[in-house]
């Protein structure tokens, strides 16, 4: 279990000049006394525009960073503390810095990993040829890490992540850059790890559809402060976007007077509804009032949804 208590990181950054002096050092919150707590087995995306403090959260989850205030616990450990019997549980990518060796070819990074995790042989074995076929390494196994496309070094990171069989896995923007395929294929895997071997993960990512696809439960953070803490069909909820939806009526549609900037073409009848304002009411009016034979409801973008809440979230 992942808990954390009033985390708080600040950075000291050099302040503004004024004419030639400088005003030294200033504090800068980065992470603002924030609350959470992951069960195993949970996949977790967590999400805010750029500088909100996700990496830095990340850093002092898995002891990178030493917490300016508050506590972090994985199963009771101290990341920051008990780094090594921490790091033994933990798997952890940042896709903006390769974590591998510049020059190493991949099957030789495996090979040093499982000796500073002390993997025991068949162990390493069986693991490592799971691994291979789910990301398909195959193709660039030999080759050194600077060699290898965004995509395969992104893949091979995630093999290393994984290598000694972690509870925990923490991905900082996993599927940056990446094309739309690869993109897919590491929303599979990370999925399968997740269902199939019970991986609690933490996803940092810019990409909304990862999380759509991924994540029952999201985090919003911005300015250090987390906004939002919950499913993402309640995220939708909230969102005072518009739906739209298109319904094929049989015979002459009898419509609310209501019912304000209506689309008709023929039977069709197509309008935008709030579900934050009350609105759903209309649309089960109008289903009411008709013998309806077919409709589709779309809803807003779930970009729409997050900038509304970036928009809205100014540091306290
Ligand atoms: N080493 C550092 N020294 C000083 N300030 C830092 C340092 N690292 C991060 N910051 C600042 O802390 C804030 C949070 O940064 P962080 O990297 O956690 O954001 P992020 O949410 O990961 O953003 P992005 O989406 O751009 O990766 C930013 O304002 C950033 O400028
Ligand atoms: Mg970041």
């Amino acid at each position: 279990m992942i808990e954390v208590e009033n985390l708080r990181k600040d950075y000291l950054v050099k302040g503004a000049k004024e004419g030639i002096f400088s005003r030294g050092k200033q504090k800068k919150r980065a992470v603002s006394d924030i609350n959470f707590t992951i069960h195993p087995g949970e996949l977790v995306g967590y999400i805010g525009p750029n500088g909100a403090g996700k990496s830095t959260t990340i850093k002092m989850l898995t002891g990178i960073l030493l917490p300016d205030g508050g506590t972090v616990r994985i199963d009771g450990l101290d990341p920051f503390h008990q780094r090594k019997q921490n790091c033994r549980n933990m798997g952890v990518l940042f896709g903006q810095r390769s974590q591998l060796w510049w020059h190493l070819r991949l099957d030789d990074t495996y090979r040093l990993l499982k000796h500073l995790y002390e993997i025991p042989d068949q162990q390493y074995k069986a693991r490592l040829s799971t691994l291979r076929e789910i990301l398909e390494l195959d193709e660039f196994w030999q080759q050194p890490v600077r060699q290898l496309s965004l995509g395969q070094r992104m893949r091979g990171e995630l093999a290393a992540a994984l290598l000694h069989n972690p509870s925990y896995l923490y991905l900082d923007e996993p599927t940056v850059g990446m094309d739309v395929l690869v993109k897919e294929r590491i929303r599979e895997l990370l999925g399968e790890i997740n269902r199939r071997d019970g991986v609690t993960i933490l996803l940092t990512t810019h990409d909304l559809e990862d999380v759509e696809r991924l994540c029952s439960r999201v985090m919003v953070i911005n300015h250090g402060n987390l906004l939002y803490d919950g499913t993402m069909a309640e995220l939708r909820r909230r969102c005072p976007a518009d739906s739209s939806v298109t319904i094929d009526i049989d015979g002459e549609p009898s419509l609310p007077d209501s019912l304000r900037n209506v689309k008709r073409e023929g039977n069709r009848v197509s309008f935008n509804f709030s579900r934050h304002m009350g609105e759903g009411e209309l649309l089960a009016k109008v289903i009411s009032q008709n013998h309806v034979r077919d409709i589709s409801i779309t809803e807003p973008p779930i970009e729409d949804v997050v900038r509304d809440l970036y928009e809205g979230g100014e540091a306290k």
